[in-house]
């Protein structure tokens, strides 16, 4: 094949040599490989919306679920006792390994002495002590998901400020906030807005009064929406990680916060998938201080948790804005954060567990893992990349990493994608879905990183003969 095809015309040559026959060899070959996922999936069908836990989960692009025996480490075992690499580990929650020892060890001591009281527990000072050493930031909250953190400090940013709205890049996610579930799109006379993202359920409000949407890697479009001074704060990942990799341009992140302090507007940065990047996240590697940072996921081992942070000024300013509030709900806060299980996850992550050692192993795993994709694709001439962020990367349909979000959207072909991750998984290596995502954990082995372009190598064997 050329190597000088461009990526569209790549696509659909492969889509029409061989893509179907790929799709329906891996179908039948996963039906046949996975008789006990297929009868845990039926026996659920009677009790759960699409019977699963979480209706987005039918959205795997599998016949039909695969069901989990245990995960440990960088590995999974389903069902029907296949072990896959996991190269997904729970889409970041589980980034430093399933269940890592020391995590394990501090939640079964927990257990037994108590979940969650509505009180602070003893470790309080240690973890938030390691959590300034880690991060950066001296003073903290803790909240249940990086959703709900990312909530709380929208809510801290506007009530500190006393401006009504946020600015976000299109592209982003930051969990179920509805605030940031925007897209941009351009009107018929071409003129760009923000809207909501329409695959949402049950949306009424107009995400226009609160939020303004511009495309990443754009400091003009940064400026402009700043100028009308009512952004509260601009929420941002250092780099848009969920819709495919969007790496921020140099100078792009340190350029949003120069701007929003010269317009009385806060900085929040959301590490919850950037604290690939190394110890602390991409913000402390960076030398970067946030007015706000929120991480999630990994941040407990998986443990249902998420914290934020923030300097002393807004500390203070935070204390006025309560003060100055009538008593009664904040709308900040929930009853299981913050408890007692979720403090031992965090001590022992944080001291044990997130190590410059662990972030060292992972950087380097991961880029013996780029380099071997790239080659894949260099040899088959797929004008194709690989980008990364330390331990995560994302292979994506296009010869260089995108610059924002349309050009990331452009570059998506989910019949492809879909395809590959199923064959992927038949030759025991689990890819993230919803887009081509793959993370390397401390445990993660040279064999199981070998595995992964061996497999796309077969795999782009069968669909360019
Ligand atoms: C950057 C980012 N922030 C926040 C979230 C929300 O995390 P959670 O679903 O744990 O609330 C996600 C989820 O994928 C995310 O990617």
């Amino acid at each position: 094949m050329a190597a000088d095809a461009g990526a569209a015309t790549m696509a659909a040559m492969i889509r029409s040599a061989a893509l179907d026959a790929l799709r329906t060899r891996e179908t039948a070959r996963y039906r046949e490989r996975h008789p006990r996922s297929a009868a845990l999936a039926a026996a659920s069908a009677p009790h759960w919306l699409y019977g699963l836990p979480l209706h987005w989960m039918r959205d795997w692009p599998l016949p039909h679920p695969l069901f989990v025996q245990r995960a440990q480490g960088a590995e999974l075992v389903c069902a029907d006792g296949h072990r896959l690499a996991d190269f997904c580990l729970g889409d970041t929650a589980a980034m430093y390994g399933h269940a890592p020892p020391a995590v394990a060890r501090a939640v079964a001591a927990q257990a037994a002495a108590g979940f969650s009281a509505m009180l602070p527990g003893e470790a309080l000072a240690e973890v938030g002590a390691l959590l300034a050493q880690v991060f950066g930031l001296p003073r903290w909250q803790l909240a249940l998901s990086a959703s709900d953190a990312n909530r709380f400090a929208l809510r801290w940013a506007r009530a500190v400020t006393g401006r009504p709205r946020v600015l976000v890049f299109d592209g982003c996610y930051h969990g179920t906030v509805d605030d940031t579930l925007v897209d941009l799109r351009a009107d018929a006379g071409g003129r760009r807005r923000t809207v909501a993202r329409a695959s949402l359920l049950g949306q009424v409000h107009d995400p226009a009064a609160s939020t303004v949407a511009v495309p990443f890697n754009d400091l003009v479009a940064v400026e402009q929406a700043l100028a009308g001074g009512d952004i509260a704060c601009v929420l941002t990942e250092p780099a848009l990680t969920n819709c495919g990799l969007v790496p921020p341009a140099p100078g792009f992140i340190e350029g949003v916060q120069a701007l929003a302090r010269a317009h009385g507007s806060l900085l929040v940065l959301d590490e919850t998938h950037t604290l690939s990047s190394g110890h602390g996240g991409w913000a402390r590697v960076q030398g970067l201080v946030p007015d706000l940072l929120v991480v999630g996921k990994a941040v407990a081992g998986g443990v249902p948790c998420a914290v934020y942070g923030f300097g002393e000024d807004l500390a203070q300013r935070m204390e006025h804005a309560r003060a100055a509030a009538p008593a009664g709900h904040s709308g900040i806060g929930t009853t299981l954060a913050g408890g007692l299980l979720a403090l031992a996850a965090l001590r022992a992550m944080l001291a044990e567990v997130m190590t410059p050692a662990a972030h060292e192993r992972m950087s380097q795993g991961a880029e013996r893992l780029q380099a071997g994709l790239q080659a894949v694709i260099t040899d088959a001439g797929l004008p194709w990349s690989v980008t990364r962020l330390g331990a995560r990367m994302e292979l994506q349909f296009r010869a260089a990493a995108p610059r924002d979000a349309g050009e990331a959207r452009a570059a998506m072909d989910d019949a492809l994608a879909a395809a590959l991750h199923l064959a992927w998984l038949n030759r025991g290596v689990l890819v993230t879905p919803f887009h081509d995502m793959l993370l390397v954990s401390p445990q993660t082995t040279d064999e199981d990183i070998a595995a992964v372009p061996a497999a796309l190598r077969s795999v782009l064997g069968e669909l360019l003969a």
